[in-house]
């Protein structure tokens, strides 16, 4: 009887104790206001990033061929402002002053990503392997892993070759899957023995959808209904033949890790008593993350993607699915390529569903889902008009990859916020506000039982925005673009990031405000330092500029008027 009474006390005990840890983490409850002090787990490695076309510049220099964001940005009408990234931060001379700005923030990683066109020209490997462009990234890994910094490198963050565009249709093509294959190779090849992160597609949702469906970003095309589904499909065959290259031909010697970074916006049931408001939501995140996630951990595309959008062709009189299909040999040569899955997020959304006409010329990525996104106007969006701070969400969304996709590794890969500011601000207390929720909502998650190995945040430099231009700052560091020297300065989120990253979390309330205090008072000094700039420039052009002009001239005419002089006196 005794033993027996023990068992049930323990047993209801333990429940009590799973009830209270389940209280504390429920993901399913709205916790808005609750913030949890703790730390990260031993080991977790935090990082900034950045990419290639965003901040290297040099785009025509030591041999660059050109990609598609070269020739997209230089069209008219294409960004704001027809800005382009011909030389923005200037990271490609800048390596030295960039890996002190990491070194100062004492991150374990960094992530960068490699030109395509930079390393091969023509995007072809047989054509022509540009040396100086492997010297660059050599120089950089080499400073990194000398200042203890691992480096996590993309091999594709949007900028594909022009020639591979002009000549077969960029992603359209399923030769890009070989000509890929080559370039991740040659990284392999001559980076492997030093990189042990390789990330083959950063966001590919975007390319798909904003480089072929709408057109907002280069290539610019804009086939509505079937364009992204194609891209995306090769997208798809060329990671996991890269990953296959890397696991057959490198992976005994160099002992390194290949993933993929796909973004992922979380969708909120706007009702969540409401299945067809559950089920829109779970398909706004399926026809995200999971476009991409599901054929590389399972297989296939979602099921929801292959009804609905089967479903819709046939309504279009189509007699196949604008969704393409993965064959039996496919399928299994796809699923499990991912040693690590890289997760990029920024914002939420509600979802409500919302059922969209099905003619054959609305057809859409967007219509095929049958929903509405929505926000709350209470949400903060101190940048970028898609990016509402909502960090909850970003706990929902590590959550929902767990079980989805059997725990995987992840290294998440992008999270942060700009901001849309005329004048110059150093003192980013919204973006303080923003890490701090942030993080401490992926600690939840982690808490939750989600295998979160690192974390970085986007990005280290202000840097080109892609279509935006240089109007958003996502930067841990200002950049000063109206300078030639494009100069760094910290702002109040680097002091703030620092401590997270010393304290490896929160170690609790008070101190967690001190150092929110500390980061805004020494960035209001800085602040006065950088509001001074526009006079350290004046000052340089009239350095540059018209000091030796006005001196140039006042010679030659004192020569003259001495000429003059001495002819009068003859
Ligand atoms: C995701 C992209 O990968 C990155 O390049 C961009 O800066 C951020 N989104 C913010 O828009």
């Amino acid at each position: 009887m005794l033993p027996r009474c023990a068992f049930s006390v323990c047993h209801v005990l333990m429940l009590v104790l799973c009830l209270s840890a389940a209280e504390d983490f429920d993901w399913t409850k709205n916790d808005h206001g609750s913030f949890y002090y703790g730390t990260f787990p031993a080991g977790f490695s935090w990082g900034a990033g950045s990419s290639a076309y965003q901040t290297e510049g040099a785009w025509d220099k030591d041999g660059k061929g050109l990609s598609i964001w070269d020739v997209f940005s230089h069209k008219k009408g294409k960004i704001q402002q027809n800005e382009t990234g011909d030389s923005s931060c200037e990271g490609y001379y800048k390596v030295k002053d960039d890996v002190s700005l990491i070194k100062e923030l004492k991150l374990n990683h960094y992530r960068f990503s490699i030109s395509w066109p930079r390393l091969l020209p023509t995007g072809i490997k047989s054509d022509h392997i540009n040396e100086k462009g492997i010297q660059h990234y050599d120089q950089l890994i080499d400073h990194l892993l000398e200042n203890k910094i691992t480096p996590i490198v993309t091999l594709y963050h949007w900028d594909l070759p022009q020639v591979l565009q002009e000549k077969y249709g960029g992603w359209q093509n399923i030769s890009m899957v070989n000509h890929f294959n080559e370039f991740a190779n040659l990284c392999f090849e001559r980076f492997g023995n030093r990189v042990k992160y390789w990330i083959t597609f950063n966001n590919p949702w975007s390319v798909a959808v904003e480089g072929y469906e709408t057109g907002e970003h280069a290539p610019g095309l804009k086939l509505r209904g079937t364009g992204a589904y194609r891209a995306a499909h090769h997208i798809i065959k060329a990671h996991a033949k890269v990953w296959h290259t890397y696991d057959t031909q490198w992976r005994a010697k160099q002992k390194g890790l290949v993933g993929i970074s796909l973004s992922g916006d979380w969708g909120e049931p706007v009702d969540i008593s409401n299945q067809k408001d559950i089920e829109a939501a779970e398909r706004y995140v399926q026809f995200y993350l999971g476009w991409f996630a599901t054929p590389i951990f399972h297989g296939d595309y979602p099921q929801v993607m292959k009804d609905f959008i089967g479903k819709k062709s046939v309504q279009q009189g189509l007699g196949t699915s604008r969704l393409p299909t993965f064959s039996p040999q496919e399928k299994s040569y796809i699923k499990g390529t991912c040693d690590f899955l890289g997760v990029g997020h920024f914002t939420t959304r509600y979802i409500t569903q919302k059922n969209n006409p099905s003619s054959r010329s609305s057809s859409s990525y967007f219509s095929d889902r049958d929903l509405a996104e929505l926000v709350d106007p209470r949400w903060p969006d101190p940048g970028s008009e898609w990016l509402y701070s909502v960090p909850w969400g970003f706990r929902r969304l590590l959550n929902f990859v767990k079980t989805q996709y059997g725990n995987p590794m992840i290294y998440v890969t992008e999270n942060g916020v700009s901001e849309k500011m005329l004048c110059t601000e150093l003192c980013d207390d919204w973006r303080i506000q923003y890490y701090k929720d942030y993080i401490n909502e992926m600690l939840k998650a982690i808490k939750d039982g989600v295998n979160v190995k690192g974390y970085t945040a986007w990005s280290l430099l202000d840097k080109f925005e892609w279509d935006e231009g240089y109007s958003e700052r996502f930067g841990l560091y200002y950049v000063d673009f109206r300078n030639k020297n494009k100069p760094r300065y910290p702002k109040a989120s680097v002091q703030f990031y620092k401590r997270i990253i010393s304290s490896n979390g929160f170690p609790n309330q008070r101190e967690v405000e001190n150092w929110r205090r500390k980061a805004v008072e020494t960035c209001s000094s800085s602040n006065q330092l950088l509001a001074a700039d526009p006079l350290t420039s004046h000052m340089e052009m009239v350095t540059e500029i018209v000091v030796p002009t006005v001196c140039t001239l006042s010679i030659l005419l004192s020569a003259i008027f001495l000429m003059f002089l001495l002819r009068r006196r003859n």
